[in-house]
């Protein structure tokens, strides 16, 4: 499977959001992340539907919206009407993930699942058949920038035996200090999607930093 970028917009300056999204739109990444952070879930407040609106209105490329927030279902028909192909829930923020996954079907979208570092990867067995992602966060989520966390990598081979074994078309996305180098290893071990932000915006040439994880052979 072709691997996907998926660059994040927290980085943007939101003040010029539509010069970013279309440097974004123009690049060889094939989705663009969207973060929603609720101060609750995480410790860390972003933004909501106008800024994911304004993103649609921008590009016709994937939108991968990323929910950090508590009780999901309550909004997943706004996020799906501001402009969402992906909506990922957090299994943690909520009780009831195949409920909301069936929702976000309902509301003709791919789901995805996240979990966080220290949540068991088996916990997501029984909505693998489900879910058209999981993410695998590789850092704890709320803040662009952090560091790597190694172990991440066992967690993905765990995970990657657990997909092939039960639904073999559902993605898996990394989230968190993605870069070319450690992208070597996750891609060999089964990951297909990698959010990056810091990474690319960072980048003096951010469409070079693109490339150089999609021409990672497997
Ligand atoms: C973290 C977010 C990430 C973040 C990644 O909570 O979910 O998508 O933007 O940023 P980098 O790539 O800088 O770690
Ligand atoms: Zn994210």
């Amino acid at each position: 499977m072709k691997t996907i970028v998926a660059p994040s917009i927290l980085s943007a300056d939101f003040a010029y959001l539509g010069r970013d999204v279309q440097m974004l739109h123009d690049s060889p990444a094939q989705w663009i992340h969207v973060d929603v952070m609720d101060g609750s879930f995480v410790p860390n407040i972003s933004f909501g539907f106008p800024i994911l609106e304004a993103v649609r209105r921008h590009t016709n490329k994937f939108v991968d919206v990323h929910l950090m927030i508590e009780n999901p279902l309550n909004y997943v028909d706004q996020f799906a009407q501001a402009g969402a192909d992906m909506i990922t829930i957090h299994y943690e923020a909520d009780r009831h993930i195949h409920r909301t996954v069936q929702a976000i079907h309902n509301a003709g979208k791919k789901a995805g699942v996240a979990i966080n570092p220290a949540t068991p990867v088996h916990v997501v067995k029984d909505i693998l058949l489900d879910a058209d992602m999981i993410l695998l966060m590789s850092v704890n989520p709320g803040f662009g920038g952090q560091s790597f966390i190694p172990n991440t990598l066992n967690r993905l081979k765990e995970l990657n035996d657990l997909r092939n074994s039960i639904n073999p078309n559902c993605l898996i996305e990394v989230d968190g200090g993605v870069n070319n180098m450690n992208a070597v290893d996750l891609i060999r071990n089964g990951a297909n999607v990698f959010v990056a932000e810091n990474y690319v915006f960072k980048a003096g040439d951010p469409f070079k930093a693109i490339e150089a994880i999609l021409s990672i052979q497997d």
